[in-house]
């Protein structure tokens, strides 16, 4: 099998290559982007070594990733390559067209000149935006979204559909429910509460630490889309929302507990040995209440179940953290 991951060097990309089979042979693309610390981004290609074949593209390139798709003939297709993050949309609109609409539209053309067996693309929970009903079900309308980050998740979801209507392309998106662990990524919460604990800094705790998430760890998250690697979608006589006529599915990729904001932070504390101090916030621009995924699809089809709880993943990113970041055993220790 080969494979194409992009954003390789990304969170998701880089333990995805890591824990993919070696009887796959993967090509991995990224642009490695300044958006967070480009010596992570390097770490971790470090890391992965010869396991890959590393191209630093960009998608948006789009003559050079058509060469790519001639010369290497995927089989399989995995598009991580994204400006993730949703307060950054707020500020940054034009990157997010750019790589996730402009950028995706490069892969859907790619996947068109030279066949795939398999798409598959990172969507994300944000999609459901401000949904009322939970858990979030594949089934639910998901027209309302509260940031351009969803709004180009939903465009993706859309696109592909198109794709795999008009060139029978199969294709499968996956709704990631706030992924965190070892290597993650700097811009998210738990990352820069971690940063902020630990240099004695107060923490800025939006909607009073009221927010629910279905945070999902990392391998769970690989697992999940490991899964659905050979499970392509064929099309359905009777389809419903997540699914179609053409060779396309959506799958939630989440824990199915969600857990409150403030509880994290105790865990994080509990794992660093610090209490944070907390500046109790209202809630933000762009962000949603609550997360909660209902995966009764992708456990039914493909037998996922998430085997990581927060406290033991939790343990494992501050384990890293404090290796990485070369802290002392001592810190939190009065
Ligand atoms: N981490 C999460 O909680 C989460 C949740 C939902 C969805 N997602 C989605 O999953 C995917 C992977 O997320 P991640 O957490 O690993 O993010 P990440 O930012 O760590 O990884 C994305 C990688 O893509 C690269 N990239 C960005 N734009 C590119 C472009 N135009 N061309 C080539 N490379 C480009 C970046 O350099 C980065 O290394 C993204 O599509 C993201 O939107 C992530």
């Amino acid at each position: 099998m080969k494979v194409l991951i992009t954003g390789v060097a990304g969170f998701i990309g880089a333990r995805l290559a890591t824990l993919l089979p070696e009887t796959h042979d993967i090509v991995g693309i990224d642009n490695l982007n300044d958006y967070y610390d480009v010596t992570l981004k390097q770490e971790r290609l470090r890391l992965l070594g010869k396991k890959i074949k590393f191209v630093q593209m960009d998608l948006c390139e789009k003559q050079t990733l058509e060469e790519l798709f001639k010369q290497e003939s995927f089989d399989i297709v995995i598009n991580l390559a994204a400006q993730a993050g949703v307060r950054y949309s707020i500020e940054n609109p034009d990157a997010y067209i750019q790589s996730n609409v402009v950028g995706f539209l490069n892969i859907l053309e790619a996947c068109r000149k030279y066949p795939v067996k398999h798409l598959l693309f990172a969507s994300s929970s944000s999609v459901y935006g401000g949904n009322k009903k939970i858990p979030f079900s594949t089934e639910d309308n998901v027209d309302h979204p509260v940031s351009l980050y969803a709004a180009t998740k939903k465009s993706n979801e859309l696109m592909a559909h198109a794709y795999a209507n008009l060139y029978q392309i199969p294709v499968t998106g996956l709704r990631f429910f706030t992924v965190y662990g070892p290597m993650g990524r700097p811009d998210m919460a738990y990352y820069g509460f971690t940063d902020k604990i630990v240099r004695g800094e107060a923490i800025q705790v939006f909607n009073h630490g009221k927010m629910m998430r279905d945070f999902t760890y990392i391998d769970d998250i690989c697992d999940g889309i490991i899964r659905l690697l050979n499970h392509i979608p064929k099309g359905q006589i009777d389809y419903q929302v997540s699914d179609s006529w053409a060779p396309y599915k959506i799958y939630n990729i989440g824990n199915n507990n969600p857990v409150q904001l403030g509880k994290f932070i105790e865990i994080i504390e509990k794992h660093l040995g610090i209490e944070a101090k907390k500046e109790y916030l209202p809630m933000q621009d762009g962000d949603v209440v609550q997360t909660f995924a209902d995966i009764s699809d992708l456990s039914k089809e493909t037998g996922y179940q998430p085997t990581t709880d927060l406290d033991e993943g939790i343990k494992k990113f501050v384990e890293w953290y404090k290796a990485y970041y070369a802290i002392g055993e001592n810190i939190g220790k009065k």
